[in-house]
């Protein structure tokens, strides 16, 4: 479908706009249509060449320069290879092998079939006046993971899973509002009806605290914590500042210890007054390094104080798919709420996520009714959804989790644990690498540090712990953090190449690293989901960076000839 230079402009006519509405002209055509839309979209997967096309920024504002609303209208053919030229030509190829940056991934080729059958049913699933079987499947498809999460009794599930007087979960646009279900929930929780006080969602935060005697309502979540969780606090009025972070131990996961004492110290309201706890988070899959909170201590320290227990299992939820990774998630059965994001583990393409409250009069807190959709008696899911309008996007993993069944979905963790393995052991046999997790779940984080440097650092911590008096390990430590912050400056360098280079993709994250606390590394990190990745493409991708890696060191080593062999304490002196 070549882009014509002057696509042809047609009449607006009532009679020829009408057709559009029922089918293109006629079912041929639209068939016609289809076909050729597949071939397109058929054609993008089979192209050769460049992750992210090589067209720069400023030229692709050139190409969407056109300030006015279109007049005239144009025919669908022109405007579809319109797409196929500007859009699709530079469109991300999040589906490569070699794209192994994002949680973002291949998906089935299933999918687009589905996400036509969810285009041309257009049900809106904020009420059944407009989503009959839709609403059924939503609610089978949330008792479903209900009840992989939870596992409440079968008699529980009989009695709810069509249940319109209750919600188990909901389905929402993304992973963001799922948090921010599950927080508000959460909120509405912590300051309830209470005599002449109507509770929070009727009073607002300010009154909720003076009613209940506190100075501030906190929510407390890991140094790891998706930024979701900042923006709900915000949009829920609680602020960001009240999102209290507690840092990570050398697993990624949050440090109990120091989380046990900061709830003692609120609880105690040394400093500031009486701090309510409105939710303790656990994370199952954090987004940089894939880890798993320990969900169970973390239930208890939540039950103890009085919190709602929330797990963000948005990346990782959908491994309890598998019995394999089930005991890496003891504990969650215990949660209040769980989300889950379809567009992740469960291989849909963008976007759905799904929160689920182990009480299925929860979401009763937050329900809403109208005198138009969602009346007070009705059946509507929209009574208990933040969002109003919603697709019926829960088809996708209704469908796949019937297409592939957890069967297959084993099969596919089983891959991504292979090649995030695989990865991990190329990256630590080549020697220009150090690894800086072991992933739980399919995430690797790394950087490219020349071999002898990688040593030199080493020599200097095992120096470091060793020294007798503080002032020599304190020079080592300075060393230390100055070499590493040349190695930053080369990473990102190293990135910036690679985006260049364009055959592969990892992507780039700072994070305090658990090895050398409390300095900020920046990482690689690669993100190991897709089937189609195998081991040759992985070797491909490390060479290609390792390649890069040491033409740039080039212009790096001397500044770290200078600093290892600078100042005070020089190296040969140190070891
Ligand atoms: C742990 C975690 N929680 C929440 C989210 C937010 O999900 P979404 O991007 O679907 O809003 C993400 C996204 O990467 C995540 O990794």
């Amino acid at each position: 479908m070549p882009m014509k230079e002057n696509p042809k402009e047609i009449k607006s006519n009532l009679e020829y706009l009408r057709k559009l509405f029922i089918m293109p002209d006629s079912p041929d055509k639209f068939i016609e249509f289809g076909h050729d839309l597949l071939e397109m979209i058929h054609g993008f997967f089979q192209e050769k060449g460049g992750i992210h096309s090589s067209i720069t920024l400023p030229a692709l504002s050139e190409i969407f320069d056109q300030t006015a609303v279109p007049d005239s209208p144009k025919l669908i053919k022109d405007v579809l290879s319109e797409i196929k030229t500007k859009v699709i030509n530079h469109s991300v190829k999040v589906g490569s092998p070699y794209y192994i940056g994002h949680m973002t991934s291949a998906t089935p080729y299933f999918m687009i079939l589905l996400e036509m059958i969810i285009a041309a049913l257009n049900q809106n699933q904020v009420k059944i006046e407009t989503a009959k079987a839709s609403s059924f499947v939503e609610r089978e498809l949330v008792a479903w993971l209900h009840q992989l999460i939870f596992g409440r009794n079968d008699k529980f599930y009989e009695k709810n899973i069509q249940n319109h007087r209750v919600a188990l979960g909901n389905v929402t646009s993304d992973g963001t509002l799922a948090n921010m279900t599950a927080l508000l929930v959460a909120r509405e929780k912590a300051f309830p009806h209470d005599g002449d006080f109507p509770g929070l969602r009727m009073a607002g935060m300010e009154r909720a605290l003076r009613h209940y005697g506190y100075a501030r309502g906190v929510v407390i979540i890991s140094k790891r914590g998706h930024y979701s969780i900042t923006k709900a606090a915000n949009l829920l009025g609680i602020g960001e500042e009240n999102v209290i972070t507690i840092p990570v131990d050398n697993h990624n996961r949050i440090d109990l210890k120091r989380l046990r004492r900061r709830v003692k110290n609120l609880q105690e309201g040394k400093g500031n007054g009486k701090t309510k706890i409105i939710s303790i988070i656990g994370i199952a899959g954090t987004t940089e390094t894939g880890s798993v909170d320990n969900l169970q201590g973390l239930g208890d320290i939540a039950y103890e104080a009085g919190a709602h227990f929330h797990v963000d299992a948005c990346w990782g939820g959908s491994a309890l798919l598998v019995n394999e990774y089930r005991s890496l998630f003891n504990g969650i059965e215990r949660a209040d709420s769980v989300t889950i994001d379809a567009h992740k583990l469960l291989y849909c393409p963008m976007s759905m996520g799904i929160v689920l409250f182990r009480n299925e009069k929860d979401l009763r807190l937050i329900r809403h009714t109208s005198q138009y959709v969602i009346r007070r008696n009705s059946v509507d899911t929209g009574r208990f959804t933040i969002e109003g309008s919603r697709p019926f996007a829960c088809l996708k993993p209704w469908a796949s989790l019937k297409i592939i069944g957890r069967e297959g979905y084993g099969l596919l963790f089983k891959q991504a644990h292979k090649s995030t393995n695989n990865l991990k052991k190329i990256l630590d046999s080549r020697g220009n690498f150090e690894t800086l997790n072991t992933p739980e779940l399919f995430i690797l984080i790394y950087r490219f540090i020349p071999e002898t440097v990688r040593e030199q650092l080493l020599a200097w911590k095992k120096v470091k712990a060793s020294a007798e008096k503080r002032q020599k390990a304190k020079e080592i430590e300075r060393k230390i953090r100055k070499v590493n912050h040349l190695i930053n400056g080369l990473n990102i360098k190293l990135h910036k190449a690679l985006r260049r280079d364009d055959t592969s993709f990892v992507s780039r994250t700072t994070i305090e690293s658990t090895r050398y606390r409390p300095q900020n590394i920046v990482v690689l990190r690669a993100v190991l989901i897709n089937p189609l990745t195998n081991s040759q493409v992985l070797k491909e991708i490390v060479e290609t960076q390792n390649r890069i890696g040491l033409k740039i060191w080039q212009e790096f080593e001397p500044v770290y000839h200078r600093l290892r062999d600078s100042g005070p304490g020089r190296v040969n002196e140190l070891i």
